[in-house]
């Protein structure tokens, strides 16, 4: 077999993807907010509530499960309850068998273990976009498995909310089938704010493309702020990877984070979150996650009520006693731990790539975990091919005469006007050609493109089955894996 020539070949284009990114010029603000803040009692503050999901599974993603285990203990820090506290997780990562440190998870180098208490109220088959919007929406009735927590918010309450996963143009990933699409997502959000069961709500966000699910979609006015790791048109990056810098304990083969949850996580462990605003903890993290506006960064983005983020951050994630003396001096940190920060990182879409082949590179000669890593890379490999050229195929068929891809939504407007049709599509398309899968997510922006050009169903599902001739009958088969719509 030529397996291990394919992955030779291979190495140096992921190296190259990972290398390509440089980012544009992005001139960071210093907040510069007057800091009055009156202590107010707890209990005019309503009750504190959040939500933290994981949306992947699988040992390769690591840094999504050990980015909410770790928000986790800071709620807990800062005196938030479990009661109130809504965890969503695989949960396949701290007893995974390539783990070093069997029942531990971290989420940087150094790092403590963020694994221990963190509430199991979905995790497995029941981390799903249902049981999600249940859970925000506070329908018990709804939800399916798991702990039958859910936000049951009054109006006086805050809620926060962090997800963290793979996304595309107007989606977001699940360890499940179906993924996350955004109208839904806002849908939901404004059925919450309709139920006036809220005061404000803070969402922060971490996957690629994450600035697509708000922007020209999340109206002002619901008493939500959003932010997000990037740019609607944007990768996002994980971090503390192997072989970068800083880069985790050698017996590690996968990243521990992703740039902007741990940017705005480490800022929270060393801040007085009393004083500190929201606003300015976007600024921080917004510096942080360009990365000096070098190499692998994106841009951090904000949506909604910006004026929510005149608030302290403490309104929604608490605060811990033990950084009471951790206060900005004239709007500025008194040290400047993150802002000094600079790292590398990989692109979260590479993030598996690379997982794989370092465990190909550190297992013996002819064992078995050679060839099994080598196989995992090269399965993946070839899925992102198959998916690629499909894609191109099936954009070739629809459009014979255009040499180009067509022009994405413009900036501030939605990615695409009819949802269904582009859940439709993506439907046709998996029919035929097998799981987009977290990879193929990328792709959402061309098949919503077809949609905003009026092509018809049976002109995507005709082309489809054209591109695909041959049903894929691999692990990346949609038979196994059912519709990602
Ligand atoms: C809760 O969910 C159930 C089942 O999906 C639904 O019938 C009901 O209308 C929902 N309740 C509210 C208040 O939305
Ligand atoms: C903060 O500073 C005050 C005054 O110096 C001191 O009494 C207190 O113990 C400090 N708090 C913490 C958590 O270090």
């Amino acid at each position: 077999m030529h397996r291990y020539a394919i992955l030779l070949l291979l190495a140096p284009l992921i190296v190259a993807v990972v290398h390509a990114r440089v980012t544009a010029d992005d001139f960071i603000r210093l907040p510069s907010d007057k800091l009055d803040s009156v202590a107010v009692e707890d209990d005019s503050l309503g009750t504190r509530w959040a939500v933290l999901l994981a949306g992947s599974n699988g040992y390769w993603n690591y840094r999504h499960q050990a980015d909410v285990c770790h928000a986790y203990q800071i709620l807990k820090k800062g005196g938030v309850k479990d009661e109130n506290i809504v965890v969503f997780m695989y949960d396949d990562i701290a007893n995974n068998e390539e783990n070093p440190r069997p029942g531990v998870i971290i989420n940087s180098p150094d790092g403590d273990d963020v694994y221990h208490g963190v509430p199991k109220d979905y995790t497995g088959e029941d981390v799903t976009v249902d049981n999600f919007f249940a859970v925000l929406l506070g329908n018990k009735s709804a939800v399916k498995g798991g702990s039958g927590k859910v936000v049951s918010s009054g109006p006086n309450d805050h809620i926060f909310v962090y997800y963290t996963d793979h996304g595309g143009p107007g989606v977001l990933g699940m360890p499940t089938n179906p993924y996350m699409y955004a109208n839904d997502l806002i849908e939901v959000l404004k059925k919450k704010h309709a139920s006036g069961t809220y005061k404000s709500m803070v969402f922060y966000l971490e996957a690629c493309e994450s600035g697509s699910i708000f922007e020209g979609l999340l109206p002002e006015g619901l008493n939500i702020y959003a932010t997000t790791a990037s740019g609607p048109d944007e990768n996002s990056w994980g971090t503390y990877c192997p072989g970068d810098y800083p880069s985790p304990p050698p017996e590690y083969d996968t990243c521990l984070g992703d740039l902007y949850s741990v940017a705005w996580m480490e800022d929270c462990d060393v801040h007085n979150l009393r004083t500190e605003t929201i606003r300015q903890q976007y600024h921080l993290v917004k510096e942080r996650t360009s990365n000096g506006n070098a190499y692998y960064g994106s841009h951090v983005m904000q949506y909604g009520d910006l004026q929510l983020s005149n608030d302290e951050v403490y309104l929604y994630l608490g605060a811990n006693p033990k950084n009471q003396n951790f206060t900005f001096v004239d709007g500025k940190p008194s040290t400047s731990r993150s802002s000094s920060f600079s790292s590398k990182a990989v692109n979260q879409r590479d993030a598996d790539l690379l997982h794989f082949w370092h465990k190909y590179r550190k297992a013996p000669e002819g064992s078995v975990r050679k060839m099994e890593s080598a196989k995992q890379f090269a399965e993946a490999m070839s899925h992102r091919m198959h998916i690629d050229s499909s894609i191109k195929l099936v954009e070739n068929l629809l459009f014979p005469m255009e040499s180009k891809l067509l022009p994405p939504a413009p900036a501030g407007q939605p990615l695409v006007h009819d949802w269904d049709c582009l859940k439709t599509f993506v439907r046709s398309f998996e029919t035929h050609c097998g799981s987009l899968s977290q990879y193929g997510m990328k792709h959402m922006r061309t098949i919503a493109n077809f949609c905003n050009a009026g092509i018809t169903k049976d002109q995507m599902t005709e082309a489809s089955s054209q591109a695909c001739p041959t049903f894929p009958s691999n692990s990346w088969s949609s038979l196994t894996n059912g519709f990602s719509s």
